[in-house]
């Protein structure tokens, strides 16, 4: 029993969110570096070197115990047990990436020093604050160019609307980034070695009334600091757990992922400040991650994992009790027992099998069609369902036509699984009811999937005209006819699979619009979330 709770305390299930570039790869690999996970980063310096250090992973896991799936990455770090939870960005980004989210406890949020926040950060910023897990920032680049560190502050609360409170405060940036100051212990980290970001950067480490810094740093940066630092303690927002707990407040570091300077430092206070894993909303109320029924739910499920077999993988995020291999869990939504049984079945990676998890943790199971998004497996005695994963507004929108007008019912099959596995959201014009199908994704990526997906597993071939369309919000009354409502003329009326009614509009300004004409009307961008 001690054994299970202190598994349980140590782990720490995050994910990092970021906009292409920023540096989120850079930083995972240098985690699994200071984690003593790797002995020494891949060169990070060009898209090359990256894949080189990805594959460098996977010799390591097997050396090191490591297991390193599509969707998370598990090792461990002092006394911790860390879940990195993917987020996939590029080409990649889709609804999964979102759901992803729903999984972790708490998320990095990764900024690049001079950019400070992008679109794609913004997006999945909102996704966390739905969920009012803790958000911890860690600026990037700091060894380049960046803006100044009040404005970035000032910046992120403008844009994001969450105030921050900096844990540490830069000394110079670009080439003269030199190091941080911990406000905490008052304690200045100076910064040298690191050989280029192979190796954990040496530091010496001092208080700020102690003058040898003043030939460490130079006497422009020792004066700057003193500063900075007094300024920030008159004016910065007051450090509140609660407040950070509730994902109200940020706290904020800075760095530079490729030469390591600061990545320790955050790292050792991220991993005692963030949460261990938190108790989840159900039918009867929150589940406990100690309660030691096994509970977990389905938040993602990959289709052709490996091209050899048509397989589809479930990943599941453990919420309360230990798995272990073989065991006998209710389906809540099929109403079935199903046994979690061959090892083959189970995936913590390609070659691995797991034989036990704890809340938490992910495991993939081998999915013969039995799973949906947001499907609930808990212990038989105790059987409740966790809370929907919500429905998030896609950006891309095509009108899908089936080629061959002979194959109605395959094309309506085939579409319809796929977007009940939640690869893609299909929608239907009210008016026009099933003679036209709209699909929307978060990514451009999910219509080639779709696509590809028709053909080879129901053998349609589809039509795809990309719309014009760029955002679709769910009517919050239900009860509201659609018919009724004051629109500009490209706004379409939409129900999606579950009936509900959306409008799709050519843009925010559409958005704009519709509201201020119609009183009664209020719009969301998170559908299915009773
Ligand atoms: P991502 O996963 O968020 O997309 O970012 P990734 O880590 O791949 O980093 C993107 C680029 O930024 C990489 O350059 C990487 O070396 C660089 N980078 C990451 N962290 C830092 C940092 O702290 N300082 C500096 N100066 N650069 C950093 P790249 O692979 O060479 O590609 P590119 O520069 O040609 O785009």
């Amino acid at each position: 029993m001690a054994d299970y709770v202190n598994e349980i305390k140590r782990r720490r299930t995050f994910a990092i969110i970021s906009h292409p570039d920023a540096g989120k790869t850079t930083l995972t690999e240098k985690l699994l570096l200071y984690g003593g996970a790797i002995l020494q980063a891949g060169s990070v310096k060009g898209k090359k070197a990256n894949k080189h250090a990805v594959s460098d992973w996977m010799e390591i896991e097997k050396q090191r115990g490591i297991s390193v799936t599509s969707s998370v990455l598990q090792f461990e770090y002092n006394d911790f047990c860390i879940n990195i939870l993917d987020t996939p960005g590029h080409q990649d980004f889709s609804e999964d990436t979102y759901r992803t989210l729903m999984a972790a406890d708490s998320a990095v949020m990764v900024i690049d020093a001079s950019k400070g926040v992008e679109a794609q950060t913004k997006k999945l910023f909102k996704v966390c604050l739905l969920r009012k897990i803790p958000i911890f920032t860690f600026i990037n680049k700091m060894d380049r160019a960046a803006m100044d560190p009040f404005k970035l502050l000032e910046h992120i609360e403008a844009e994001l609307g969450i105030s921050t409170y900096a844990m540490n405060w830069p000394i110079g940036s670009g080439k003269e980034f030199k190091g941080v100051y911990e406000r905490d212990h008052k304690r200045i980290i100076a910064f040298h070695g690191g050989d280029h970001g192979m190796k954990a950067a040496e530091v010496t480490e001092g208080s700020l009334e102690d003058d040898t810094f003043r030939s460490i740093l130079g006497d422009h940066f020792f004066e700057q600091l003193r500063e900075d630092s007094e300024l920030l303690d008159i004016a910065s927002t007051e450090f509140d757990e609660a407040a950070i707990a509730k994902g109200e407040l940020t706290p904020v570091f800075f760095g530079s992922a490729l030469t390591n300077f600061g990545v320790e430092p955050f790292l050792s206070h991220f991993l005692n400040m963030t949460t261990s894993p938190l108790p989840r909303e159900a039918s009867v109320g929150e589940i406990d991650p100690f309660d030691e029924h096994f509970s977990a739910f389905v938040f993602k499920i990959q289709a052709n994992m490996n091209k050899a077999h048509r397989d589809r993988i479930a990943f599941m995020r453990i919420c309360s009790g230990k798995f272990e291999k073989g065991m006998e869990v209710l389906h809540v939504q099929q109403g079935k027992k199903i046994r979690l049984a061959q090892p083959q079945q189970f995936m913590a990676q390609d070659r691995e099998i797991v034989e036990e998890a704890y809340p938490g943790d992910v495991i993939g199971v081998f999915d013969p069609g039995i799973f949906a998004i947001g499907d609930t497996l808990c212990d038989a005695s105790y059987k409740f369902e966790f809370k929907k994963i919500p429905t998030f507004a896609p950006e891309h929108f095509a009108r899908v036509t089936q080629k061959d007008t002979m194959k109605r019912k395959q094309f309506t099959k085939g579409i319809t699984q796929i977007a009940q596995e939640g690869a893609i959201q299909v929608f239907q014009q009210i008016d026009t009811g099933m003679e036209e199908i709209i699909v929307g994704g978060v990514g451009v990526l999910q219509f080639d999937v779709l696509e590809q997906r028709l053909q080879s597993e129901y053998n349609v071939e589809i039509k795809l005209e990309i719309l014009p369309y760029q955002c679709v919000r769910w009517i919050d009354d239900q009860t509201l006819d659609p018919h009724t409502l004051n629109l500009t003329s490209d706004t379409k009326r939409l129900k999606d699979l579950k009936g509900k009614n959306l409008l799709l509009f050519m843009n925010n300004w559409g958005i704009k619009w519709a509201t201020e004409q119609n009183k009664s009307l209020s719009l969301s961008e998170f559908g299915n979330m009773e």
